[in-house]
């Protein structure tokens, strides 16, 4: 049975387990993003491969500060007994994922796909931005279960990466569409299910979170 204490286990395994691999793959085995790389074929603008690799690394990074500082968070024991570190933490996970969405802001224009893939990136961007923005609005009126539904809605963004990978692996081995267009309807399909999965994680009552 999932019950409150393993769900927020296995949110904690999950999360390092993707961190350990982004920093795995991102800095040791392909630091120079070779494979993925490959795939920037008809770019309309001239990529900076320094640079690039240089705001990629911040990115992932900062994505990877985010994504532990999230999931202290929501721990209950962290949140009823150490306040103050919680929310030094909260600023933490803020700034991270402002960085991680001014990084993306300049990868963006580049993205595998051209513009469609861009304007999704984009997009995701806003929205981001929006769920923290409410969170913090909630916080500072002390509406604590508003605060916490938006900040669960952000933190399923952390999974962006992941979840573009997965299902671009899905269109592309399961439906046989090429690289390029399973990344990009990957993006657009991320979007919706980080949505939903965020939404679904809201509907649980907060004595069975965290
Ligand atoms: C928080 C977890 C995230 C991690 C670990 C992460 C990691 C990465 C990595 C490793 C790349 C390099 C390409 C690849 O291998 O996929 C990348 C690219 C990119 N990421 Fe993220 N990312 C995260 C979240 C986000 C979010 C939330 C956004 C948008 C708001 C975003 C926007 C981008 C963009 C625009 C690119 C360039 C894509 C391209 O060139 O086609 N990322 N990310």
């Amino acid at each position: 049975m999932l019950n409150k204490k393993n769900a927020y286990l296995l949110l904690v395994f999950v999360t390092v387990v993707l961190i350990v691999y982004s920093i795995y793959a991102n800095f040791v085995h392909d630091p120079r993003a070779t494979a993925f790389l490959s795939q920037k074929i008809d770019l309309r603008r001239a990529l900076q491969v320094a640079v690039w690799l240089k705001v990629m690394h911040v990115h992932v990074a900062f994505a990877c500060l985010a994504m532990i500082a999230g999931a202290i968070n929501f721990s209950s024991i962290i949140l009823k007994k150490y306040r103050k570190f919680h929310r030094l933490n909260g600023y933490l996970y803020v700034i991270s994922v402002m960085i991680v969405d001014l990084t993306s802001g300049y990868m963006a224009p580049f993205a595998t796909g051209g513009k469609i893939s861009s304007m999704a990136f984009n997009l995701l961007n806003i929205i981001w931005m929006f769920f923290i923005i409410m969170a913090i609005v909630k916080i500072r009126k002390k509406q604590i279960d508003r605060h916490r539904k938006w900040m669960i809605r952000s933190y399923a963004f952390v999974f962006t990466n992941f979840s573009i990978h997965l299902l671009t692996t899905i269109f592309q081995k399961g439906f046989g569409l090429i690289y390029t267009e399973s990344y990009t309807i990957s993006i657009y399909f991320s979007i919706v299910l980080l949505l939903l999965v965020g939404e679904m994680v809201t509907r649980i009552p907060s004595k069975a979170t965290g």
